[in-house]
């Protein structure tokens, strides 16, 4: 088994619970934002203002600083290119990095022998089996996206933390890196899709360890039902909403891990109501795998129609291959290393990673006084800057406060291991070097 998964695929989201009802910001700009984007997604006219090119069908390789995207899944495929300049831009809420926007348009998620293709493969072929032509995939849907997409129109409150600038990537104050796949609920719903899954790159603003990358997959889906339905088995619309989410979800469970003991946990998230987690039983102990609930009706009026019910779950693509495939740093599946790409094969859900190497870490500690607006996040963001993929780890293993200067000091152990080689000496030194400065 890798290390302990003590984190939820949906970390901020479902904390705190709600302190006031979401409040639409209407900013003067907020027309022209939303529709650049939504036009950048379907193609429309603003899309080459914004440097965005369309072109006719997939898959137009670029390389360096130029980002492809397929278009929303529709009849045409098109992918529009992004240059670094829509996404790193002088704006001063802007806080995308070189190294996050090397991650747009990787899609590892379309590699079909990759973890991550894998598991996307085996979800995907389970809805089809359960419910044949009847769940449409979209996995190709724009990453940049609104804060309206991302957090209004899911009733996440104005004053959630997960709307800080520390936990999420603003490209300006109306547009971010998508931090959820539930940022495609409502305009999909607009559009009439009654049961879908929507696969894609999510970004958040972390800290480092094992488990966390600013960068990993998720796959939302929705599943719409009719008065018809639940009349028809003599329940209450919940009840009945509850139980197929309930029996929908622990399939797919046992579909991935085998036959696995499940439970239900009471939850909270701002777009359901109520709010649940399923955890498995796997290898001696009870994991999380995913968060889910009835879809806020108030969602599901608005952009669907009146009279339905709906429910709606979003899951951790990572954290799953991570259990399933004991898989111990979730860097490795950025790597290109062919030793650990070539254990995995398209279909086969049986596969258990085997360390090719064990390389020792290199530990180094940096102490400083923190200021005011010091945030872990950002210490971490500037270390990944540096030092990339072979910063391991970063912790606080000290914190002293001077009481006459009232100014408080943290010393963080920076662990750097490669997963593909040995680190020299000299590399880790003339990084650190950096670090410190
Ligand atoms: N969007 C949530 C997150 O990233 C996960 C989630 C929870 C999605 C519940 C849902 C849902 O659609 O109903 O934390």
């Amino acid at each position: 088994m890798g290390p302990p998964l003590r984190l939820s695929t949906s970390r901020a989201l479902h904390l705190p619970a709600p302190r006031s009802q979401a409040s639409s910001s209407s900013s003067s700009s907020w027309a022209k934002v939303l529709s650049t984007t939504q036009s950048a997604l379907r193609g429309g006219a603003d899309a080459s203002r914004r440097e965005s090119r369309w072109v006719a069908s997939s898959p137009l390789r670029t390389f360096g600083r130029r980002r492809d995207f397929a278009g929303i899944a529709r009849s045409v495929a098109t992918t529009t290119t992004i240059s670094r300049s829509d996404i790193i831009t002088a704006d001063p809420k802007n806080n995308v990095t070189d190294n996050i926007f090397q991650k747009l348009g990787v899609n590892l998620h379309h590699r079909k022998d990759h973890p991550l293709g894998i598991i996307k493969g085996a979800i995907f072929q389970y809805f089809e089996e359960s419910a044949p032509g009847k769940f449409k995939l979209f996995e190709d849907l724009y990453p940049v996206v609104t804060t309206k997409q991302n957090f209004d129109e899911l009733l996440i409150p104005a004053d959630h933390i997960s709307r800080s600038d520390n936990d999420t990537y603003y490209v300006n104050s109306e547009t971010v890196l998508r931090c959820h796949t539930s940022a495609h609920q409502a305009e999909l719903l607009r559009e009439k899709h009654d049961n879908f899954l929507v696969i894609g790159d999510v970004y958040r603003r972390d800290t480092i360890d094992a488990t966390h990358y600013p960068v990993f997959h998720q796959m939302e889906g929705v599943k719409i039902f009719d008065p018809s339905e639940w009349e028809a088995a003599g329940m209450s619309e919940v009840e009945f909403v509850e139980r197929d989410l309930k029996q929908t979800l622990e399939g797919l469970a046992k579909r991935l891990f085998g036959d696995v003991e499940c439970r239900w946990v009471d939850a909270y998230f701002p777009f359901t109501d109520p709010s649940i987690e399923l955890e498995i039983f796997f290898n001696g102990e009870w994991l999380e795998v995913l968060g889910c609930g009835v879809m806020q009706q108030k969602i599901l009026d608005e952009n669907y129609g009146e009279g339905k019910k709906a429910w709606a779950f979003g899951l951790g693509i990572e954290r799953l291959a991570m259990i399933l495939f004991d898989i111990p740093d979730i860097r490795l599946f950025w790597s290109g290393d062919e030793r650990f790409l070539k254990q995995f094969k398209a279909g086969d859900l049986r596969t258990k990673f085997k360390s090719f190497s064990k390389f020792p870490p290199c530990n180094k500690d940096v102490s400083f006084w923190i200021s005011d607006d010091f945030t872990e996040n950002n210490l971490c963001e500037t270390i990944r800057g540096i030092a990339g993929d072979i910063v391991e780890e970063v912790k606080l293993i000290d914190e002293f406060t001077n009481p006459k200067k009232g100014k408080t000091s943290h010393c963080y152990r920076i662990v750097y291991r490669s997963m593909e080689r040995s680190l020299t000496d000299e590399e880790i030194n003339s990084v650190q070097d950096d670090v410190r400065r």
